[in-house]
């Protein structure tokens, strides 16, 4: 196989700085609580508390969505939950990649049941090619062409979650 370059390192911090002023701003004198999706945001979740200024409350979560992404709603699965209680909290989500919107349509939807006090959505990377779950992200890194990306977080079968920088994976040249 073989990974091309496509996000570098420094572009990707970069424009972390960016979202985590724009969420510094919006939450001034606010306390957030800031959601992680395993496994694939675990890196971006890392780096953009970093430069949060406000109190912070950091948990993680796993979730899959199943059911044929055609469907207009799925079942949620999820594999691990937050041990906090959100409910009249500001909770910020942080995603790595809103692909068809699915899993982030219904993990809005279960988190808003439990009455937070506003609810928001960070994503690394969105492919709007191949969105059929109209989702609003409200920190948005970077819009990507539909191409597989691996790296910072995203995987291909479980690798290359280490990579600094994001890849487009290709099959060719596998060994
Ligand atoms: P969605 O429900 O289709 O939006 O699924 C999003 C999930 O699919 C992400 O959280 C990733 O785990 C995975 N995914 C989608 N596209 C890619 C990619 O290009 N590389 C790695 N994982 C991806």
């Amino acid at each position: 196989m073989s990974v091309d370059v496509f996000l570098s390192e420094s572009k990707i911090q970069e424009r972390i700085e960016q979202l985590a002023k724009m969420i510094n701003k919006d939450f001034a004198g606010e306390e957030l609580y800031v959601i992680g999706v395993l496994n694939g945001a675990f890196m971006f979740t890392a780096d953009l508390v970093r430069h949060l200024n406000m109190p912070v409350t950091i948990d993680f979560m796993s979730a899959s969505s199943y059911g044929d992404s055609t469907e207009s709603s799925g079942e949620l699965k999820i594999n691990l939950d937050i041990k906090v209680d959100i409910k009249d909290k500001n909770v910020l989500i942080v995603e790595d990649i809103v692909d068809t919107g699915l899993t982030m349509t219904i993990l809005k939807k279960n988190f808003e049941a439990r009455g937070p006090k506003s609810l928001k959505l960070a994503s690394l990377l969105y492919k709007p090619a191949r969105n059929t779950h109209k989702v609003n992200i409200d920190y948005l890194a970077f819009e990507i062409e539909d191409k597989f990306v691996i790296g910072y977080g995203l995987d291909f079968d479980g690798r290359y979650r280490e990579l600094p920088y994001i890849g487009v994976y290709s099959a060719e040249d596998s060994q």
